[in-house]
């Protein structure tokens, strides 16, 4: 029996009037559709469908382009995070090192495990500073979440050295980096497991969704169980446990055919965006004269870089205010990133929920999940280096459609401000 579709007409109708068109063409297509006899809604599920799956091509597709065996679509990176861990197996008791400077979702999704994330500083990198890493590191420890912040790579031979040493899981947030790489290899094939995010911010995106790569297949078992309730997708789905640790309550984070089918065409694009924003923040440093005392963040690997963003530390806060302002005024994209006044949850400072030991239930847990005394010495001045560079940083936003006369006008209000700072 072939029963109709509850998905017609009416669906795609509303897909297509999200993407911006002449009144003409929408006409036509609507014309065009009404015409179709056979219209047949899709199979927006990514399992037990009758065509291949949008979902299972594109993780095969970002698996090819991170250069990793496996690959799992989940529904965002805080998602790809949750995962992430509990493949890993951290739980209760458990601690995971993360940066000061992040967004919020690295910090809370150790929590969400009901594990302890401990801060570490960052250098002028604006990525974990190996040496405050080593230095937090307890018997407690399982995991160091590296973040390659803001476009760029973190320092991850450093990283990496510190895991092996101390017996430590590596987990890559690759969010905000997604196409860049670290001394030749791509970012989120380095570490133990990497997180993606295809949120409508990032540089692929989907609306929401996410990635999680691994050349781990046991961990990637495990991701995919966690991410689909009940560890519902194995090869045999209802045979007995093949080894301990494969079978345990999870959530959904699965990914929609319609996500799919959007990142399936971002990652085949993924090429022409990086060239994009490579060649804009290259023409605007090719024409940037960075006065004497005005330092660009150092890149862990400068190859590697996204081009995302330019960042550069002015030598204090008094400058750096008075030259957003001035650079505001000429037009230039730029911002500042950390001003203790303005709430901003990439920051630790701004962590209340874990500054203050917040917890969703009665239990307090993840606090209560060791003694009291042993919790980390969580302050707003645990991490100085991160606050002194973070408030005297300014970044200038890089587009990947920016023309050669953007550039240019870019870094003509940038020499100007400067220089007269
Ligand atoms: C570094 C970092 N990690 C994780 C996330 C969470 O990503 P998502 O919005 O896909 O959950 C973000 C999003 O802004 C991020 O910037």
């Amino acid at each position: 029996m072939r029963y109709p579709s509850k998905l017609g007409r009416e669906e795609l109708e509303e897909l297509i009037s999200l993407w911006d068109m002449s009144p003409e063409n929408r006409r036509k297509i609507h014309a065009v559709l009404a015409a179709e006899k056979d219209l047949r809604g899709p199979h927006l599920f990514r399992y037990y469908g009758s065509k291949p799956s949008k979902v299972a091509e594109a993780e095969k597709l970002f698996g090819e382009f991170i250069g990793v065996k496996h690959t799992l679509a989940v529904n965002s990176c805080t998602s790809a995070l949750v995962a992430a861990f509990r493949a890993l197996g951290i739980g209760m008791g458990d601690e995971v090192i993360v940066p000061a400077y992040t967004f919020f979702a690295t910090a809370s999704t150790v929590a969400a495990c009901n594990a302890i994330p401990v801060m570490a500083d960052v250098d002028d990198t604006l990525t974990l500073d190996p040496k405050d890493v080593e230095r937090r590191i307890t018997k407690r420890t399982r995991a160091i979440a590296v973040v390659h912040m803001r476009g760029a790579p973190g320092q991850m031979d450093e990283i990496m050295k510190i895991a092996r040493k101390h017996k430590l899981a590596v987990v890559e947030d690759v969010a905000q980096a997604c196409g860049g790489s670290y001394r030749g290899k791509m970012l989120g094939a380095i570490g133990t497991i990497g997180c993606f995010s295809f949120d409508f911010y990032k540089i692929l995106n989907c609306g929401e969704g996410g990635f999680v790569t691994t050349d781990d297949e046991w961990l990637y078992t495990r991701a995919t169980s966690w991410h689909d309730t009940a560890a519902c997708w194995r090869p045999d789905r209802y045979a007995a446990e093949r080894r301990e640790g494969e079978l345990f309550c999870g959530e959904n984070y699965r990914m929609s055919e319609l996500q799919g089918a959007v990142a399936l065409a971002q990652i085949r694009k993924a090429d022409r965006f990086l060239k994009g924003y490579r060649t804009s923040r290259d023409r605007i440093l090719g024409a940037l004269r960075l006065p004497d005392g005005i330092a660009l963040r150092r890149l862990a690997d400068p190859e590697g870089d996204t081009g995302l963003c330019i960042i550069f530390y002015m030598p204090d806060v008094e400058r750096t205010k008075r030259a957003l302002k001035a650079l505001k005024a000429e037009g230039v994209p730029a911002g500042g990133i950390y001003d203790a006044q303005i709430k901003d949850w990439h920051i630790y400072t701004h962590w209340e929920h874990v500054l203050d030991l917040k917890s969703v239930a009665r239990d307090g847990l993840p606090w209560t999940g060791v003694p009291r005394a042993e919790l980390p010495r969580y302050s707003k001045t645990m991490c100085p280096k991160a606050l002194d560079y973070l408030s005297r940083a300014i970044t200038i936003d890089v587009n990947w459609a920016y023309t050669a006369g953007d550039c240019k006008r870019i870094a003509a209000g940038l020499n100007k401000v400067l220089r007269a700072l």
